[in-house]
């Protein structure tokens, strides 16, 4: 059945081609070999050696179809990723669409902290490359869609001020007063203040709120499973806490939960005619306001020096959260040090909070 029908779409395929005369690529109506559509064709060699990589690595919780039920996946929550519905959470485009290469690899290499996905940070490249080709092959989605456009990144406006602490007072008010993110995620101010925050954002102050303001209010996502929003003083954001990884996460919204995309909200006149009351800048705001969230958080561990990759570090007792030098050298070997359920939550990446020097 499914052989048959793409093998007349085939033939419509290379109809198309033969009344054309030749083979445009950017054209929407352009002719593809029809199991790629609007995917770029991987070479043979290349899926191979995803597929090769794949059972390897990640049938064991994505499933040999792809459709997140592997052995390990029954314990998991949230779920591993069914890659035939290919509802990627993580990408620079916006909620609903379908990520981009560098947004799988970056998931693929750096993880999503606060879920069972490990981080793959030692493939090769060509590796990671292969395994992002051959996870296109679950879905006909990425055939029948035009790759979407990266949401845009404006300008930082905090970036060059050592103090943040503008862009976390901004970032509070659009937070609570103009995005009301609490009405998912939780309020970290009081009743009070957010009904000034409502008021300064022109909008009017609210007799009642929601039970539980100070928690997350759990949120079903496309296939039916609790999600929990983030309490960012509590939980891990999973696609990463530099500031740019969290106007992205912010920006973007979340593909298949209730996260919405925030880009182009942001950017709503005043009534009072003087400009703009929120603009895509505060992106920025809110992503210095989370960031500061997530800095508050309590680490449990003791402090204790330990070593990853023959380098000593760090952990601390209190919120601080530890800036770490260069990333590792290549060639250097993991050092198993701890249970990863016992230890999840104290697990930190190199460039946490390092929002100079990255690069999208
Ligand atoms: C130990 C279990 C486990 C293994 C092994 C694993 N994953 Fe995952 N993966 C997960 C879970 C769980 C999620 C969903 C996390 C979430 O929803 O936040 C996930 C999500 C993903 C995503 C989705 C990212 C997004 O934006 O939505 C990709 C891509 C992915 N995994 C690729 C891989 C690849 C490739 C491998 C093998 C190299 C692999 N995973 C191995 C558990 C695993
Ligand atoms: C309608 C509900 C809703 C609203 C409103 C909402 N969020 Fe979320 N948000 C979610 C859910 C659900 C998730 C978790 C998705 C998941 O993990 O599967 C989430 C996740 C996040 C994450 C974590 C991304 C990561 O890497 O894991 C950040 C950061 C975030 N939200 C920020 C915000 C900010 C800032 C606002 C307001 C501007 C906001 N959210 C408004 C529902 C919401």
């Amino acid at each position: 059945m499914t052989a048959l029908r793409s093998a007349s779409a085939a033939l419509i395929a290379l109809t198309v081609i033969a009344l054309s005369g030749c083979a445009p690529d950017s054209d929407r109506n352009s002719p593809r070999p029809a199991e790629f559509g609007y995917q770029k064709r991987p070479a043979q060699a290349l899926l191979d050696e995803g597929q090769a990589a794949y059972k390897l690595y990640c049938v064991g919780c994505h499933g040999a179809d792809g459709d997140g039920k592997g052995e390990a996946a029954r314990f998991l929550r949230p779920s591993p990723r069914n890659f035939q519905i290919a509802n990627y959470k993580f990408s620079t485009t916006r909620s609903g669409q379908l990520p981009t290469d560098e947004d799988l690899t970056r998931s693929i290499r750096e993880g999503l902290k606060g879920s069972a996905m490990p981080s793959w940070d030692l493939l090769p490249d060509r590796t990671a490359a292969a395994l992002v080709a051959y996870l296109k092959t679950f879905s006909s989605k990425w055939a029948q869609r035009r790759p979407a456009p990266a949401i845009p990144f404006v300008e930082d406006p905090y970036r060059s001020m050592d103090d943040k602490s503008q862009a976390i007072v901004r970032g509070e008010a659009v937070y609570h007063g103009f995005a009301t993110c609490w009405t998912c995620h939780p309020s970290y101010v009081s009743t009070d203040r957010i009904n000034e925050y409502l008021v300064a954002m022109e909008n009017p102050p609210r007799a009642q709120f929601r039970p539980g303001l100070r928690r997350s209010d759990p949120k079903a996502n496309s296939e039916g499973e609790l999600v929990f929003p983030p309490d960012f003083k509590r939980d891990f954001v999973r696609a990463g806490m530099s500031v740019k990884d969290l106007y992205r996460s912010i920006g973007t919204g979340i593909t298949g939960t209730a996260m919405p995309t925030w880009v182009d909200s942001l950017n709503f006149p005043s009534s009072k005619g003087d400009g703009l009351l929120v603009e895509p800048s505060d992106i920025w705001a809110l992503a210095y306001y989370v960031q500061g969230l997530i800095g508050q958080r309590p680490v449990k561990l003791a402090e204790a020096t330990f070593e990853v990759r023959n380098r000593p570090q760090q952990i601390y007792l209190t919120g601080e959260w530890p800036r770490l030098e260069a990333p590792p050298t290549p060639g250097g070997t993991e050092t198993e040090f701890f249970d990863e359920d016992e230890f999840e939550e104290e697990e930190f990446e190199e460039d946490e909070f390092e929002e100079e020097d990255e690069d999208e």
